[in-house]
């Protein structure tokens, strides 16, 4: 496991992206496991501008981490809308190199299955991963059995609360959402995990120096080969 802290939210982003860049130059046909949430926005924007300067992604593939269920794609609250006003609309990703899970339709269990085939033909060379104040990753919830493939996940009361900032009201945010599992997370060639601000440092303290358990699910990290936390001074201040 690697660490970096940086001075600031800003230069943590930054050197983010020149991760994803890194990969992105370096393949033939990457596979971006992407994130959505407050942190990875200014990511999203050194990408958008990198791509005005020269970096191409029509070779590129992604795969979403996670989708509310009940929001529609044209929803401007879902995951959906959020990637494309972040990022898609301002790269050039093919249309049909980005996969989201669909939270919307009435067989979550076919969504799901159909998700993991995506998954499958897809090995993730780069997993990106924001971390939520619970350990939460991806919409994996801190519980005593995390699930390995793609699946429906009751959102804890936490994750509603602090999520609630990009909806009207917290009643409008979805309880339920569909999420990629734990292995396939860990099965991605690398992860870089990208916390800033003081609101995350315990939960990235337990991440990286707690005990490996299911109810801090970023603390299953430890066991991957090659992952990188990205942290700003305040995220990493209850670091030894
Ligand atoms: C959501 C997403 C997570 C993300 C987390 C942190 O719950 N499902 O993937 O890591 O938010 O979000 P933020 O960056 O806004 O703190």
């Amino acid at each position: 496991m690697e660490v970096r802290v940086f001075p600031d939210a800003y230069g943590a982003a930054l050197y983010t992206a020149t991760l994803v860049e890194t990969t992105i130059r370096q393949l033939s046909s990457p596979v971006l496991g992407l994130a959505t949430g407050g942190t990875m926005i200014p990511v999203y924007q050194h990408l958008v501008q990198f791509h005005r300067r020269g970096l191409r992604f029509e070779h590129v593939t992604t795969i979403n981490l996670d989708e509310y269920i009940g929001l529609e794609p044209t929803d401007r609250h879902s995951y959906h809308a959020f990637m494309r006003e972040h990022f898609f609309d301002h790269v050039d990703l093919p249309l049909d190199c980005r996969h989201i899970p669909s939270g919307a339709t009435c067989d979550l269990t076919a969504a799901c299955q159909a998700y993991d085939e995506i998954l499958r033909a897809h090995p993730i060379d780069l997993q990106l991963l924001g971390i939520g104040v619970n350990g939460h990753i991806g919409f994996n919830e801190p519980a005593d059995h995390l699930k390995p493939h793609t699946h429906v996940v009751e959102l804890t009361e936490d994750t509603i609360r602090q999520n609630a900032r990009f909806f009207d009201a917290e009643e409008r945010v979805p309880t339920r959402a569909i999420t990629m599992g734990l292995q396939s997370i860990l099965f991605a060639k690398r992860i870089v995990l990208l916390a800033v601000g003081a609101s995350k440092a315990q939960a990235v303290r337990e991440a990286i120096i707690g005990d490996i358990r299911t109810t801090v699910p970023a603390s299953l990290l430890q066991l991957h080969p090659q992952v990188t936390f990205v942290l700003d001074e305040a995220a990493a201040q209850q670091l030894p």
